[in-house]
This record gives C-alpha cells, structure tokens and sequence, in this order.
C-alpha cells in the first residue's frame, strides 16, 4: 500500500509515543462533561492506530493514564478505569485480528482495581505474539515511579549479589525498565497545544523528536500523525554529534 504523500518510507519512526491531551476541554468547548471528552477520544485512538499500521510503525505507546491522575475527582477517576476496561474488552479482538500487540506499561497494583489488572493480562497474553504493530499503554504510569521501581529491584539484586554495582551502566539500568525491549521514541507528540512532559517516559525520551499541536487529542487522526511524521523526517537528528 502507498504511503501518505510527502512521507519517506526510508525514514520512518520506529516508534511514536503519544500524549493524548485535552479531552476536558474538548468536552468543555461544547457544553459536555469532561468525561464525554474521554470518550470521544476513543475514536481518535483507534484512527491514529489505523494510521500507524499504514505507515508501517511498529511501536506506538500512548498515555492513557499517569500517576497524577489519581488526584483528579473520585469520578473521573473511576470513570476513566471503566473507560480504559472497556476499551480493552471492546477492542481486542479487533486489535488482534490486525495484528497489533498491546501490552501496559505502569504500575499495576496500588489502587488499580483488580478486574482491569485481569483484563490487561489477559489481553497482552491474547496479542503476545503479535508483530505488526505493539501498542502500549502507559497507564497508571509515572516516568519518575517508572525508575523508582526499577531502581528497587537493582537494589535488591545488587543485595543478593545477582549484580555487580561497580557493572551499573546504561544498559543494565534498560534491562530494570517496565518494558526492556521496547526501542526508544524517535517521535514524541502531545496534543492540546501544552509544552511539557507531564512525567512521561523520562528515561526514554532523551534524544526524541518533540511535536506539539494545538489539535485537541478527541480532533486528533490519521492525518494529523502523517503530519506530525512529515515534520520530523524534516528534522534533523545530531545525537550530539555534529
Ligand atoms: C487527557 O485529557 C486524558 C487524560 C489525562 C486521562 P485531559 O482530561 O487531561 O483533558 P484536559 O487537559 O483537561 O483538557
Ligand atoms: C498527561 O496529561 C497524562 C495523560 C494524557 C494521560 P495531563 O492532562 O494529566 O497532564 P498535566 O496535568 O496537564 O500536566
Ligand atoms: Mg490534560
């Protein structure tokens, strides 16, 4: 199949993450509650997934839920889990069918509840050997909660002598992260037109692309990801080099 006009296949991110931002104004702007805004980003999700798959990407890790979310209104809290299940169970079968792996990257225990934590593994065991396209959710994720459990376990191995401190190195320290295998962002996009990170993939966004749009995350689509991937294979990426 063709690609997008003006997009390279020779440069191509390998792996795209995603800020979905701005469904409470989205749903304010039009006289709804904030979690009508949720819903319709449901849509924008899917077309930006159909997107990926077109374009050939093979990682794409979007934020469905940080650590700070908790602090939100007991409502909008609890309606975002039903909301993230229900996307899950609703989803999956076609997910599966095209070949996209999903997988979950955050904590799973705390206030989680259970049945989501479930539904989450049955889901990732169902698409586990899926190949075309991983889709990660970062949810109840936190970048900073991302190294502190990490960093808990390294010291536990270093406790019980499975490693060696003085051997501690960038790599080492990959292997302690929620998904190991999972490439770095070339490309990272936020929505609704908000210039920061919001503790997400503090580890692995290092050398990303940064793209923002004004876009609110419920308008975003397939148009908008080859338009943010037409503007990063104009960039040019030194690495620190020159
Ligand atoms: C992003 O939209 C979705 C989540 C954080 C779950 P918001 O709910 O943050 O929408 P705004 O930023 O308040 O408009
Ligand atoms: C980041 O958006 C988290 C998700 C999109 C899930 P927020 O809306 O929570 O970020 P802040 O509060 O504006 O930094
Ligand atoms: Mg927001």
């Amino acid at each position: 199949m063709a690609l997008p006009p003006g997009i390279e296949p020779k440069h191509l991110p390998q792996h795209v993450a995603l800020v979905m931002d701005g469904n409470g104004r989205w749903a304010q702007r039009r006289g709804l509650k904030r979690t009508d805004g949720h819903a319709a980003g449901e849509e924008a999700l899917f077309d930006t997934v159909e997107g990926a798959l077109t374009l050939g990407v093979p990682w794409m890790t979007v934020y469905a839920f940080s650590t700070e979310n908790w602090r939100r209104p007991i409502d909008e809290v609890r309606y975002l889990m039903n909301f993230n299940e229900r996307i899950l169970l609703g989803r999956r079968d076609e997910l599966h069918a095209k070949g996209v792996r999903v997988r979950f990257i955050g904590r799973r225990g705390g206030r989680v509840p259970g049945r989501v934590r479930r539904h989450i593994e049955d889901t990732e065991a169902m698409t586990a050997k899926n190949r075309r396209l991983t889709l990660t959710f970062a949810f109840n994720y936190g970048g900073r909660a991302e190294l502190v459990d990490g960093i808990q376990r390294l010291a536990a191995d270093a406790r019980d002598r499975k490693i060696d401190p003085a051997k501690v190195d960038e790599k080492m320290i990959r292997r302690y992260l929620y998904a190991p295998d999972m490439p770095d962002p070339d490309l990272l996009v936020r929505t609704s037109g908000e210039f920061r990170i919001s503790n997400y993939l503090l580890w692995e966004i290092a050398y990303s692309e940064l793209y923002f749009t004004e876009t609110l995350w419920p308008d975003f689509r397939r148009e908008h990801l080859y338009e943010a991937v037409r503007e990063f294979q104009a960039r040019e990426r030194r690495f620190g080099a020159i």
